[in-house]
């Protein structure tokens, strides 16, 4: 899907995207756009929006509805169309490759620039939209709250937790960030569900991702989203990615969130490798430790 935009972006016209920007804009005051108010949101003439509109349904991507008045918005096409085009002008995207992983709440491709890097959309105001509204205090209009305010603000999140992160935690380097994408180094590794590690590498890898996870916290973050699909391995050690839960540790359930990270990794572990992780780690100290800056090896956490 995002591929044809992809491909589409060379016959998109400066114009198109006037257009696509100026629907942006006016979803900020309402779901739909009513139609006469587009030309003064993308500054086009009315028998350009009329010529442009067409264009962009036929490329689906904007969608029109009938009811009550006639109205625009956006579809998620639109706004990686929006994404992807800033990066081009910003030349920190130059040509767009295949997919990397589609994850519940993300679309994440190759993308070529001075080397390959990874470009991940955020999907999450698609599914969970209602949820993250009731979480957040965000009382201004609901009803024209919509997903890509969501996204955008998961992207925000995960942007900024990588920018404070890298380079003291091992996490991708974070290049460039618009709306609800995010540019990043490319990591080149299994993801650690899809491993199966020889035996005395097992105990050192959960050490280290342990260590990063004390890492991260030190410089304010709790993950709050480890399992083992979000880490990477390879020859060089581990990779953790996958940040927009990333909870700043001054929050009121930074420590519970910490806690159930580690219980996460350490029971995937447990599980994958009973023999050589002792059973009766004590997860709770452990965590302890690692948010006090104080661990050091898995194996000084279990008991007889
Ligand atoms: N920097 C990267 N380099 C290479 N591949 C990546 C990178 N970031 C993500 N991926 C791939 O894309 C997939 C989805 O990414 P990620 O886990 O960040 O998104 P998600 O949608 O939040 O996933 P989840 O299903 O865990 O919610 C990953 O499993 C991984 O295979
Ligand atoms: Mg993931």
């Amino acid at each position: 899907m995002v591929q044809n935009v992809a491909g589409m972006l060379t016959e998109l016209e400066p114009e198109d995207f006037h257009l696509l920007s100026g629907i942006e804009q006016g979803m900020r005051f309402s779901e739909w756009v009513a139609r006469e108010k587009i030309p003064e949101f993308s500054r086009l003439t009315a028998e350009e929006v009329d010529y442009r509109i067409d264009r962009c349904l036929d490329r689906e991507l904007i969608e029109r509805q009938t009811i009550q008045y006639e109205g625009y918005r956006l579809k998620f096409e639109g706004y990686d169309a929006l994404a992807l085009h800033t990066f081009a002008e910003r030349e920190s995207v130059e040509g767009f490759g295949s997919p990397l992983g589609v994850g519940k709440e993300s679309d994440v491709y190759e993308v070529q620039s001075y080397k390959p890097l990874a470009l991940k959309y955020h999907r999450e105001g698609y599914t969970n939209f209602r949820e993250v509204m009731k979480e957040r205090d965000y009382t201004s209009d609901r009803e024209h709250v919509s997903w890509f305010y969501t996204a955008r603000k998961a992207a925000e999140r995960e942007y900024e937790a990588l920018e404070t992160l890298y380079p003291d935690v091992k996490v991708p380097r974070p290049v460039d960030h618009n709306r609800h994408a995010i540019v990043m180094e490319k990591i080149d590794g299994v993801e650690l569900s899809r491993t199966r590690l020889e035996d005395e590498q097992v105990v050192p890898i959960l050490d280290l991702i342990l260590s990063e996870m004390a890492d991260a916290y030190a410089e304010g973050f709790v993950h709050a989203d480890m399992s083992e699909y979000n880490v990477f391995v390879n020859t060089e050690g581990i990779t953790i990615f996958d940040w927009p839960q990333a909870t700043p540790t001054d929050h009121e359930n930074a420590d519970e969130f910490l806690e159930r990270d580690v219980d996460n990794v350490v029971g995937y572990f447990r599980r994958k490798y009973p023999q050589l992780v002792p059973d009766s780690v004590h997860t709770q100290s452990l965590a302890t430790a690692l948010a006090d800056g104080e661990f050091e090896t898995v194996r000084d956490y279990a008991s007889e």
